[in-house]
């Protein structure tokens, strides 16, 4: 297939949501299994844990302290692939500015939006789908991406020229969320027994590459019936996500069931993605979550993705590998394993496990 085109037309998820109609299209109608409500264990014993909010502010505490928070982040990787940072470094305004202007970017006129029409070669721009499989069952959702660092790869002339001070609030949100990343990547790799600069070091220490997709979840009049976001597992990294503190959506797996995520006021929800389970070996497995519909409110959040720089081999740390736990990954580019990801969408941790077989 010519991996320039989307294999079907792309409606915006938008567009249909503002027609005012009452059903929602056979093509976003999930198979009963796949619905929010199917899952029977829905009342499991999971029901009404939270992810774990964590103070960054102990990192630079005392020995104690900081010990404390690192053991609470390991801790929270091997429970949950899941945790919130509060105290994070990162100013609420500018995460307040950057929610405002990606907000006006999706109220613009839609021939305005659809001028950054993305392709599924890079993703980047506006768009609806993930992945290219022809006749797939669509989430309710529409979204933006770009990358922000580095430089060479930060295409500026695609990003939105409306409103004005998008472009700018999107590079400063950038810069601050790549520094708290790489603070993440330093707690992440003491709490797995390595060296500090372990993951950032595999990841290419200053060429790792960071994007962010800002995802839009329009009213939808039949939330029942499909999905936001269907479950997947992040591909990357690490992704820092500035959720809206209004709506909820987002559900996290634990066990056998789904748990809803109330975002703490000012804080970013974190978790490890693939390339982070594979270099620990499974000590911090990627997580599946999904985004549930709402016909009362949109949503909006935005997921910045901390990623390998895409030319370098990934595969579990030697010092994590002993005759008691033997690699159980192979070591693959990035930029491979995110081809196979962005051709086939989001199919829970299907593409992670398949990595077992190669
Ligand atoms: C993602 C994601 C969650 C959300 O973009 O990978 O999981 O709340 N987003 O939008
Ligand atoms: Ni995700």
């Amino acid at each position: 297939m010519d991996s320039s085109e989307w294999p079907e037309p792309v409606v915006p998820v938008q567009s249909l949501s503002e027609s005012g109609l009452t059903e929602i299209p056979a093509r976003y109608v999930k198979p009963p299994s796949d619905r929010p409500g199917a899952v029977s264990f829905l009342d499991g014993p999971e029901q009404g844990l939270k992810i774990p909010v964590i103070d960054l502010g102990g990192l630079v505490g005392d020995s104690g302290e900081r010990q404390a928070t690192v053991q609470a982040i390991s801790d929270a990787c091997k429970e949950w692939g899941f945790f919130q940072v509060v105290n994070h470094g990162v100013s609420l305004d500018l995460a307040g500015r950057m929610k405002k202007v990606w907000m006006e970017f999706f109220h613009l006129p839609m021939e305005e939006k659809k001028a950054y029409a993305n392709n599924p070669k890079t993703y980047e721009g506006y768009g609806s789908r993930l992945g290219v499989e022809k006749d797939a069952i669509l989430d309710w959702t529409d979204y933006f991406f770009f990358y922000l660092h580095p430089d060479s790869q930060k295409n500026l002339d695609k990003w939105p020229l409306r409103p004005e001070t998008l472009r700018g609030t999107a590079e400063e949100y950038g810069r601050e969320l790549v520094k708290l990343g790489g603070v993440l990547m330093k707690v992440l790799s003491i709490g797995l027994g390595l060296d500090e600069g372990y993951l950032q070091k595999a990841f290419g220490g200053g060429d790792m590459e960071a994007s962010m997709r800002v995802c839009l979840y329009p009213k939808c009049p039949q939330p029942e019936l499909t999905l936001g976001l269907s479950p997947h597992s992040d591909p990357g990294g690490l992704t820092i996500l500035l959720a809206d503190d209004r709506v909820k959506g987002l559900q996290v797996r634990k066990g056998g069931a789904w748990v809803p995520v109330q975002p703490a006021p000012g804080a970013f929800i974190v978790n490890v993605g693939d390339q982070i389970q594979v270099i620990s070996n499974s000590v911090y497995p990627s997580v599946e979550h999904r985004v549930i519909a709402n016909s009362a409110e949109e949503r909006l959040s935005l997921a910045f993705f901390y990623n390998p720089k895409g030319d370098l081999p990934i595969g579990p740390a030697p010092e994590l590998v002993t005759p008691h736990h033997p690699p159980l990954y192979p070591t693959i580019k990035y930029r491979e394993y995110r081809l196979h990801v962005r051709n086939w969408g989001l199919h829970g941790k299907l593409a992670v496990e398949s990595l077992k077989a190669v």
